[in-house]
């Protein structure tokens, strides 16, 4: 009586090891090695193994094994008619020396009887088989009794439940992975088009050629140097690419004017933000703020802009950072009744109007971004593949930006830094 609870304990501490085992160790193939060893050991089995089932390759594949010989396989067929056999079954030990009908007990006789197996359990959870396990006789030699089995059960039951558990986070890590290549094809698929519009958008405008293809490079540059997230860029360069999307409905004459347009031929040109804003609304961006950037690219903040005079804070971040990017664009590039303007008049007009036309944490920042390739601390060329050699090249620039960066309000405590 006494033996018999003895064993009791001894059994039920050895399951609750297991449980504690199979929902602990995040390392799968460790997890299988010791409940193999734990069922070994509460038994005093000689020797075991424990197998996956693969569904789709009909084979129970290894995952640990303890006292086989080394020519065990470690990938075992199965045939139709053993699988339904085993999931008949369900999980309980069939004693091989029993089962030799079965074809998988006769194809493998000779590696089991060399391993001396007695007992194979099908791993069955919810009906479907998982994996199995591969037992030798016991240590005394004795056979296994009807409570033995009951203890295989038990603790088969929780092999087979961590295994169904590991294949279907598999499963659902595989859907996952699908669906982040899904994604990223379509985010890939969004931003070409994105790209390709714009060059359709800059191919009507042919004294400025490339103009939105550049102010998507200089908000991405922006977005990038405030710090944003790999995202927000994205959605900062996409803003840009898009902003002017609505001169497309303005005539060609207007646009291409090699004069300063009148005041009818302005409020034409001027409905363009509208319009980009109506054309963008309808289509689901994977950025929100891509139709408001088009609609008030050119407001300012000190309320002067248009289309609705919007003061500071009720113009949208991304506007302000398109608008910088846009107005630095027209100051530098040669229109047809403007040629670009010399390096420290744009300087000096981005100086000035931060607080007026630019949010002056903008213009910080892309000075900041500038003196960082000028001085090497950026190593990416992003400006000087814009601007190119003779304008980055330009004499004093270095000081300037200094004294630029230097003479704007700091927008907080933290980001003045005086640079010497
Ligand atoms: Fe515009
Ligand atoms: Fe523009």
């Amino acid at each position: 009586m006494a033996e018999e609870r003895h064993k009791l304990v001894h059994t039920f501490g050895a399951l609750a090891e297991l449980g504690q085992e199979v929902s602990s160790k995040p390392n799968f193939h460790e997890t299988m090695r010791t409940s193999l060893h734990l069922l070994l050991g509460s038994l005093a089995i000689m020797r075991g193994g424990v197998a996956g089932y693969s569904r789709f390759g009909h084979e129970l594949n290894m995952l640990a094994t303890r006292g086989f010989g080394e020519d065990f396989p470690l990938t075992l067929a199965l045939c139709q008619e053993d699988e339904r056999q085993f999931l008949g079954n369900g999980l309980y030990p069939i004693e091989i020396s029993q089962a030799k009908v079965l074809p998988f007990f006769q194809i493998y006789d000779h590696s089991f009887e060399n391993s001396a197996l007695e007992l194979f359990v099908p791993l069955v959870v919810h009906e479907e088989m998982v994996g199995a396990v591969f037992l030798g006789s016991k240590a005394t030699g004795e056979p296994y009794t009807s409570y033995d089995r009951e203890i295989v059960c038990a603790m088969a039951r929780h092999i087979g439940v961590a295994i169904a558990q590991r294949n279907m986070m598999a499963e659902l890590e595989r859907r996952a992975d699908e669906n982040r290549k899904l994604y990223e094809n379509l985010r890939m698929t969004y931003n070409d088009t994105v790209k390709a519009f714009a060059a359709a958008i800059d191919r009507k405008d042919k004294y400025t050629e490339g103009h939105s293809v550049r102010v998507g490079k200089y908000s991405e540059i922006i977005a990038s140097e405030l710090g944003w997230s790999e995202q927000e860029i994205e959605g900062a360069a996409v803003a840009g690419y898009l902003h002017d999307v609505g001169k497309i409905t303005v005539e060609r004459k207007i646009i291409n004017a090699p004069y300063r347009i009148n005041a009818k031929e302005s409020t034409e040109l001027n409905k363009h933000p509208r319009v980009g804003y109506e054309i963008l609304m309808p289509i689901n961006h994977p950025y929100a703020d891509v139709p408001l950037a088009a609609k008030y690219h050119h407001e300012r903040i000190d309320g002067r802009g248009y289309p609705d005079g919007l003061h500071d804070r009720e113009i949208p971040y991304i506007a302000k950072i398109v608008n910088l990017a846009d107005s630095f664009d027209a100051m530098t590039t040669d229109r047809p009744y403007k040629r670009r303007r010399p390096v420290n008049e744009v300087f000096d007009d981005l100086q000035r109007n931060a607080g007026k036309q630019f949010e002056p944490q903008i213009v910080t920042s892309f000075f900041r971004g500038m003196y960082n390739e000028l001085t090497g601390e950026a190593k990416e060329k992003r400006f000087r593949r814009l601007l190119g050699r003779e304008f980055m090249e330009t004499e004093g620039m270095i000081p300037m930006l200094r004294s630029s960066l230097n003479a704007m309000t700091p927008t907080s405590p933290l980001t003045f830094v005086a640079l010497d």
